[in-house]
């Protein structure tokens, strides 16, 4: 096993197999159902393989409260994101505390899992959203995401009978004991955690690679979830990792696997969550760069790093690295950054976001000093097929 502890020292694990879970599976239909949109579920699925440990379930009341308010659960464990389980007026006031109920699938009707009822209250859903987003503004996808649930949520811990089945790319799932074996397995002492929601650009690649530099080993590991409509699909952006690593990084220090959650676009504090959860795949180290989990302009470039400050580096115990914004500088003839970098910026290449997909749409790649050719061609074919569909 790797040597770095899981959040709150346990890897949870909820996920019953076997003779139990026949057992369950008969008891479930007697009990009443709460349905899981995909976005639930996935947080469901992650909670009961141990990527949110300490996280048993959904959170009660008094975790709830003190995420949103400290960023810490009650008994003081650093965690920045109310994971959460909203349900209808009608739904909550068919149900007590006490109660197990069965958590179904909204799209397949499958039991995915039963949830212990230990806390049914309400919240003030524009407090949650200034809090964890900082903001109220709906045009927010993570606001307006939140917005559209219902403001009664369900606490209690879970038990995962079914797990969620991916379509394609399959092989590239793993939980958090899996990576840690193999990682242990593969000798690596210090391991980088990558979190993206993006194709890898040539800034993504010049920054884990000097986090490289000083690990052991990279662990790829793309938010493959729920994304706002407009980010690369996870298919098209999977089909481009595998073609970077094969042509630019060395297999032997570089590791792919997917992390099956949604996207919250909450900034800093997603950073800190990103964290904890790259620690429990058995992560020492994670990247934050320049806005990380940020959209539009909600947050500063650099407040997804400053917010590490708050806590103490024994109570995060895995280490951040933080990247200044990186570039391609003509001068230079390399990647760099205000750091390395004397040049002013009419030496420097970027592109931004909306100007690449715009190349992408009319089949042009964008110049190798942002985007490998190897990546460009996969995007562009995908962006087609898009279009086509
Ligand atoms: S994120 O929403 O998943 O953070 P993205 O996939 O773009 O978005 O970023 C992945 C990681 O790379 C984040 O840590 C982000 O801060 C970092 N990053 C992205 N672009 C740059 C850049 N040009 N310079 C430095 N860091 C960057």
């Amino acid at each position: 096993m790797t040597s770095i502890l899981p959040h709150g020292g346990t890897l949870v694990q909820r996920v019953v197999e076997g003779e139990e879970r026949e057992q369950l599976l008969r008891k479930s239909t007697n009990y009443k159902s709460i349905t899981l949109n995909t976005w639930t579920l996935s947080d469901l699925d992650l909670i009961g393989v141990g990527a949110f440990s300490p996280l048993t379930g959904f959170l009660n009341e008094e975790d709830y409260r003190s995420v949103v308010k400290s960023m810490r659960l009650a008994d003081g464990t650093v965690w920045s994101i109310p994971i959460t389980l909203a349900v209808t007026n009608d739904v909550a006031s068919s149900l007590s505390v006490g109660d197990t109920v069965s958590l179904i699938g909204e799209e397949d009707g499958v039991i995915y899992g039963l949830l212990d009822v230990e806390s049914i209250y309400s919240v003030d859903q524009s407090i949650e959203a200034q809090n964890v987003f900082k903001t109220t503004d709906p045009e927010h996808p993570g606001v307006s995401k939140l917005l559209a649930r219902p403001n009664t949520y369900i606490g209690g811990p879970i038990t995962v009978l079914n797990r969620p089945q991916p379509e394609k790319f399959g092989e590239f799932y793993f939980d958090p004991a899996e990576t840690r074996q193999i990682f242990s397995d593969k000798g690596w002492r210090t391991v980088v955690g990558f979190q993206t929601r993006n194709p890898v650009h040539r800034a993504h690649e010049y920054i884990q690679k000097c986090a490289m530099e000083i690990v052991d080993a990279l662990f790829l590991n793309p938010l493959v979830g729920e994304t706002k409509s407009d980010d690369v699909p996870a298919n098209v952006r999977m089909k481009s990792y595998l073609a970077l690593l094969e042509n630019y990084y060395p297999e032997n220090r570089t590791f792919l696997g997917v992390f099956p959650a949604a996207m919250r676009y909450a900034g800093p504090r997603e950073a800190i969550f990103h964290a904890m959860v790259r620690k429990n795949y058995g992560c020492t180290h994670f990247i934050v760069g320049r806005d990380h989990a940020g959209v539009g302009d909600y947050y500063g470039t650099y407040e997804a790093q400053e917010i590490f400050s708050n806590f103490t580096a024994e109570e995060l115990d895995i280490t951040p690295l933080f990247f200044e914004h990186s570039f391609f500088c003509k001068k230079c003839e390399s990647m760099a950054s205000n750091k390395t970098c004397p040049h002013s910026k009419e030496h420097h290449m970027t592109l931004s976001g909306t100007k690449v997909r715009a190349l992408l749409r009319d089949g042009v790649c964008p110049p190798p000093q942002f985007t490998r050719p190897e990546v460009a061609e996969i995007l562009i074919e995908g962006m087609s097929q898009e279009v086509t569909l």
